[in-house]
């Protein structure tokens, strides 16, 4: 879990800024849901044989004995909250989410235990055309954060094509088990899809030769997988259509993508999600198609700074520093007076002299000023650009006129 500061914390308003003015073109609406879910919406919605399930939620009774756990993923909080305030009949709602998620992962570069997702979500929309224009917006929000990653798209099919050719797989599978990894020996016949995109050597060798999902799709899913390509096409967004894709949760249907990257290591999964059409049904909804993605904020910054350099603190037009006590009262007064104008300024003191230029300078600010009592009585004070020669001598009242001839913008002036 990590802590973030200013320096951190500046490249993320930047991009949920960006965010959000994106999500508004698309009409796409917040939600705000609690991190706090009854365990049993968990296991129902991702799966009991699931990784995320099975091993990695943050679960704990709370004072009543109930069991509850933080959120390892918005989708099903989402969903729950819809269905339970009567937002799906005959809407077709679209939402977003930002904020925390909880897995209790191996922590390593990349993946943490708390990390943070900004979510979105189309509900009632069946068509293909839906799955394009998701895919289209993620495009688009990645491009706000200037990073470069590749979509590859593939078709998990419908529950029932999906249990045809998981025991199709396993008959495959089952006499190459030694050859697997624990992890994938232990969860062969539970979960084995999740040997596909498993990441160790051998089980990808063996996978490499495995029947394709792909290739079992009932009728319908190909009809629809195809015209979403179609459709990328039409829209310029290019692809690769990848068989192993099969994702770590198990209300996907038909069409799962994801934005990777080799530029981050192991954990390359920038942006995933995909279509849950038996979900809400399945929560006790009236059965409602939908598909949404969630972008990991911490793997899209990390690739934005590796790919554009960190995004700078925003520098304060002007530091004030006040050299006596009868200064700070006019300093304040003064300060409060810009910062209505929409300048943004910075108060020190009262103090010397030389501790005021070091932290003038440490606040690398546009400019400096500094006020005392004989500057008050009728001296002039002296407007300073900390880094350049540029600078304004007048009285204090004046300050704002010097600043605007130094051109310093007064937004809201
Ligand atoms: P997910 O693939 O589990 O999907 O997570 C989405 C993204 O969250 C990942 O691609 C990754 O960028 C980020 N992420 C996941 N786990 C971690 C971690 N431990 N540390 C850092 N980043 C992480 C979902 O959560 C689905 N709810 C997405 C979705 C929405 N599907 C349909 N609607």
């Amino acid at each position: 879990m990590n802590d973030l500061f200013p320096e951190d914390t500046v490249s993320w308003q930047v991009q949920e800024q960006h965010f959000r003015e994106i999500l508004a073109r698309y009409d796409v609406g917040e939600v705000r849901v609690p991190i706090v879910e009854h365990t049993e919406l968990f296991a129902r919605a991702i799966g009991d044989v699931t990784d995320i399930v099975q091993k990695e939620m943050y679960t704990f009774p709370d004072r009543n004995g109930e069991s509850l756990t933080l959120r390892p993923e918005g989708t099903a909080g989402v969903v729950r909250a819809l269905v339970e305030h009567g937002g799906l009949r005959g809407k077709t709602p679209r939402v977003y989410y930002m904020g925390p998620m909880f897995r209790h992962e191996r922590p390593q570069k990349g993946r943490y235990r708390q990390f943070h997702q900004l979510g979105v979500e189309y509900l009632g929309m069946e068509s293909a055309a839906a799955d394009a224009e998701i895919i289209a917006l993620s495009a688009r929000l990645l491009k706000s954060a200037s990073v470069s990653a590749e979509l590859q798209i593939n078709s998990l099919g419908t529950p029932a094509s999906r249990a045809r050719y998981r025991e199709i797989l396993l008959a495959y599978l089952r006499p190459l088990a030694e050859g697997l990894c624990a992890d994938c020996q232990s969860r062969l016949e539970r979960n084995p899809l999740r040997v596909l995109d498993c990441k160790v050597e051998n089980c990808q060798k063996i996978a490499v030769g495995a029947p394709r999902l792909f290739d079992h799709l009932d009728p319908e899913s190909e009809r629809h997988f195809l015209q979403l390509r179609r459709l990328l096409d039409v829209l310029e967004i290019p692809y690769t259509v990848n068989p192993a894709l099969v994702r770590g949760l198990d209300y996907y249907h038909r069409t799962v993508f994801e934005w990777v990257t080799a530029a981050l290591g192991s954990q390359g999964t920038v942006l995933a999600g995909g279509r849950y059409d038996g979900l809400v049904a399945q929560l006790g909804g009236p059965d409602t198609p939908a598909i949404g993605f969630a972008v990991g904020m911490e793997r899209l910054l990390a690739l934005q700074a590796l790919q554009n350099g960190q995004v700078p603190l925003p520098v304060p037009d002007l530091f004030m520093g006040a050299m006596d006590e009868e200064s700070v009262a006019p300093l304040l007064q003064m300060a409060e007076n810009l910062r209505n104008r929409g300048v943004s300024a910075i108060t020190a003191g009262p103090t010397g002299f030389r501790a005021l230029l070091r932290q003038a300078e440490r606040s690398a600010s546009r400019y400096q000023v500094l006020l005392g009592v004989s500057q008050l009585q009728g001296g002039t004070v002296l407007l300073k650009e900390q880094l350049g020669d540029r600078h304004w001598e007048g009285s204090w009242q004046d300050l704002p006129f010097g600043l605007a001839a130094l051109g310093v913008d007064f937004p809201d002036a």
